[in-house]
């Protein structure tokens, strides 16, 4: 696996890394299990994928054991990230994200550190992220929280998700940035009007989030029926009857690519995201083996200059992000 840094001032990570949220949350709940998703963490470190993701919600609160107890005698082998910033409500969870809500307030990140550090069987993460910014809260409260993690070596750098350039450099005057993760893939190309161009121009790093379109772009849904029952997507605006006819042409348009290319669509998805900049570093979701290597291969597969202006090229989608 090629390797980068976690930003110009951050640690060696492998250029592809991985996206533990689907190992229990969201996603195909009755394809999940435990020992294949603590093997894919194992083969990950093999094969060099050493950006691992998750968030204390995820589960909710399953994830970070998971992954704990995945990198039990590995810790050290990886940069392991996790998030805060959203809890669950009083309602409990009715659907993946429904029934989460924000919470930034300082008390509320100075308890979830410790619980995530007990949760992922270490005694300190390289990467805490605030999952959202909590509008009620400003975010120099909130990320003053975070940079505390980082005095008393419960994390090693802090980074921001789902944020504005505004908001970005309002957390900057607090503390140093260390990273930014925001929805980024083909057919999700928000990010590249202002916020990717400045973390690049800051030495910031941008991880991209469902850098596979939650699936979609490895052309493996013809149909709504290609969606387990009780999968989240099945209520984004994206993933309905007629968005996804509708979105075939985008896939049709990768594999086109990638048969040119001798790859699958998963990688030339990932890697035109590799190529927005130096410090983007996907992390594709997977609890499949195979697609862990299909993916940690795409780490090595450049796209040439006219495969990058097609992809460019590409439609937009049809239905929102959520
Ligand atoms: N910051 C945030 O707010 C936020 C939001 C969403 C996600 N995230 C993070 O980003 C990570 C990735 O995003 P995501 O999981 O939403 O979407 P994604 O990476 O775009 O897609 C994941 C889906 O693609 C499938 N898949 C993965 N590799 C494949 C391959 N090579 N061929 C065919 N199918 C493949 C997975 O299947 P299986 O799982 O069945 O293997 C899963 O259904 C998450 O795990 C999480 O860590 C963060």
């Amino acid at each position: 696996m090629k390797t980068t840094t976690l930003g110009a001032a951050g640690p060696e990570v492998g250029v592809i890394g991985l996206g533990c949220m689907g190992m229990t949350h969201a996603y195909d709940p009755d394809g999940r299990d435990d020992a294949t998703s603590v093997a894919v963490l194992h083969r990950a470190v093999e094969l060099g994928v050493t950006l691992i993701d998750t968030a204390d919600v995820y589960g909710p609160y399953t994830n970070e054991e998971l992954v704990g107890r995945g990198l039990e005698g590995l810790r050290d082998r990886v940069v392991l990230a996790t998030k805060v910033g959203l809890e669950l409500g009083p309602q409990g969870l009715t659907s993946s994200m429904s029934g989460m809500k924000l919470n930034g307030r300082p008390e509320h990140v100075r308890r979830s550190i410790d619980e995530s550090l007990r949760r992922l069987r270490t005694d300190h993460v390289d990467l805490y992220q605030l999952h959202r910014v909590d509008t009620k809260v400003p975010i120099e409260e909130t990320w003053g929280a975070l940079a505390e993690a980082v005095q008393a070596g419960k994390a090693r750098a802090i980074g921001l998700s789902e944020v504005t350039v505004e908001q970005i450099e309002r957390a900057q005057a607090v503390h140093p940035v260390a990273s930014v993760q925001s929805e980024l893939s083909l057919w999700t190309r928000d990010a590249l009007a202002d916020v990717v161009p400045y973390c690049e121009a800051h030495g910031i790093a941008f991880l991209p989030f469902s850098p596979l379109g939650r699936g979609f772009l490895t052309g493996t849904m013809a149909s709504v029926d290609d969606l387990p029952a009780g999968d989240w997507r099945r209520t984004m605006p994206r993933f309905q009857a007629e968005t996804i006819a509708a979105n075939q042409a985008i896939v049709a348009a990768v594999r086109a690519i990638a048969d040119r290319a001798g790859a699958t669509p998963a990688q030339v998805a990932l890697a035109w995201v590799r190529a927005q900049g130096a410090y983007v570093i996907p992390i594709p979701g997977t609890k499949t083996p195979k697609y862990l290597v299909d993916n940690a291969a795409a780490g090595d597969l450049t796209l040439s200059d006219e495969d990058l202006a097609e992809l460019d090229a590409l439609p937009a989608p049809e239905g929102t992000r959520y």
